[in-house]
């Protein structure tokens, strides 16, 4: 950790300030699986509504979050409430299950920071079997033609193209772990040989010349033809969605992580070296990086993703290397202390300034998975993280 602008003392006392609020809003969310706050409370999404499966409810992609930030203090603290919170949340997790339609690919964001964590520290042989679960349901929805993972069952709007049976996308990096996953607890290469193949795929198509990445590719469904990117949650088709880039930053270090192989590392590389080189002076990161200036909408949970995948880089890269990548993560992190943090005790959140997307009508939210990769990227420079992906 030499040659970096960070001191030990700054890292303790944010991680102090993460668990002197974990402590109290934990006790207040035990019976929640929240997504965002309203009006400084959070909101829970573990309910159902019985006339829409794919209703923001039990099976909303964002529900494994929550869980992973209580195993991540249960890993650092050791204090038997955050076990059984998180064990909590992860039978309510059961009911998606059965709801089928409303589950899309992102059983690896519901179930590596639940049932994969869970097994990881306490052994318990129920989470291993929803993991397994989970991750049958992701290699089941794997196109042979085209090599890749169906993101998303077709839309619900009326009036727009709904077929999305030949859709990927990025943010799937960051599920294929659970199929890594399965494979190093069962040995059945299956799972593995699948995710394996739809890296290679989103390396080959979604990754730009200059180390940007699309948000969505469609492909013919029946020959696996390229048919085109779109710019989904991002500014626009060509744009350059910032939570993307980090989506693919990480997950290719994943990938590296579970198989060793050199050209996840380079591609994991590449979009980190495209994403430092368009981290602002003031380290506010932008929805999107060629959005329009004004208005100047911000998305801190990409800052915080893109320090968790920056900081694995570090780890991995000849000494002379690490530090740039350090760098880096530690500026995104301490912008976001400085000026997107509410470490008061007023509001159930962390950070503020979250997008979920360029064109919603909602920007600058708290969202839980901005809270998660925060804590989680500040217990990986204090050298102690929980890692399930
Ligand atoms: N996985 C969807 C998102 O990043 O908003």
């Amino acid at each position: 950790m030499k040659d970096t602008e960070y001191s030990k003392e700054w890292v303790d006392e944010v991680i102090s300030k993460i668990k002197h609020k974990m402590d109290w809003v934990s006790d207040k969310s035990q019976h929640k699986i929240p997504y965002t706050t309203i009006d400084g409370i959070h909101d829970d999404r573990s309910g159902y509504n019985p006339s829409n499966d794919n209703a923001d409810g039990i099976c909303w992609w964002t529900n494994g979050f929550w869980g992973g930030m209580l195993w991540q203090m249960y890993y650092q603290t050791r204090e038997t409430k955050y076990l059984e919170y998180a064990s909590r949340v992860e039978e309510k997790l059961d009911g998606a299950f059965l709801k089928f339609h409303g589950l899309h690919h992102d059983v690896g964001f519901m179930w590596l920071p639940t049932s994969v964590a869970s097994y990881m520290i306490t052994g318990n042989l129920e989470s291993y079997k929803r993991a397994l679960l989970a991750a049958n349901l992701l290699a089941g929805r794997y196109n042979p033609a085209g090599k890749f993972i169906r993101a998303w069952n077709d839309l619900p709007e009326p009036n727009t193209d709904t077929d999305t049976r030949g859709w990927a996308i990025i943010d799937c990096m960051f599920n294929i772990p659970l199929l890594y996953w399965a494979t190093e607890a069962t040995s059945d290469p299956r799972f593995k040989q699948i995710a394996m193949n739809h890296a290679d795929t989103v390396m080959n198509t979604f990754v730009r010349p200059d180390g940007s990445v699309h948000h969505i590719v469609e492909f013919d469904p029946f020959n696996g033809e390229f048919i085109k990117a779109y710019g989904g949650q991002g500014y626009a088709d060509d744009s350059s969605w910032t939570r993307g880039q980090t989506w693919g930053l990480y997950g290719f270090m994943m990938s590296y992580k579970h198989t060793d192989k050199q050209e996840y590392l380079d591609t994991a590389k590449r979009i980190a070296h495209y994403f430092i080189a368009n981290i602002p002076d003031n380290a506010i990161i932008p929805i999107d990086f060629r959005q329009p200036q004004e208005p100047a909408y911000q998305d801190s949970t990409a800052a915080a993703i893109a320090a968790c995948g920056l900081i694995e880089i570090a780890h991995v890269v000849h000494d002379f290397e690490k530090a740039m990548y350090l760098r880096a993560a530690v500026k995104l992190l301490k912008a976001l202390d400085e000026q997107s943090i509410d470490w008061s005790d007023n509001c159930h959140c962390f950070l503020k300034n979250g997008s979920a997307s360029y064109h919603s009508t909602q920007h600058h939210q708290s969202i839980i998975y901005g809270d998660y990769y925060f804590m989680e990227a500040m217990f990986k420079l204090k050298g102690n993280d929980l890692y399930f992906w």
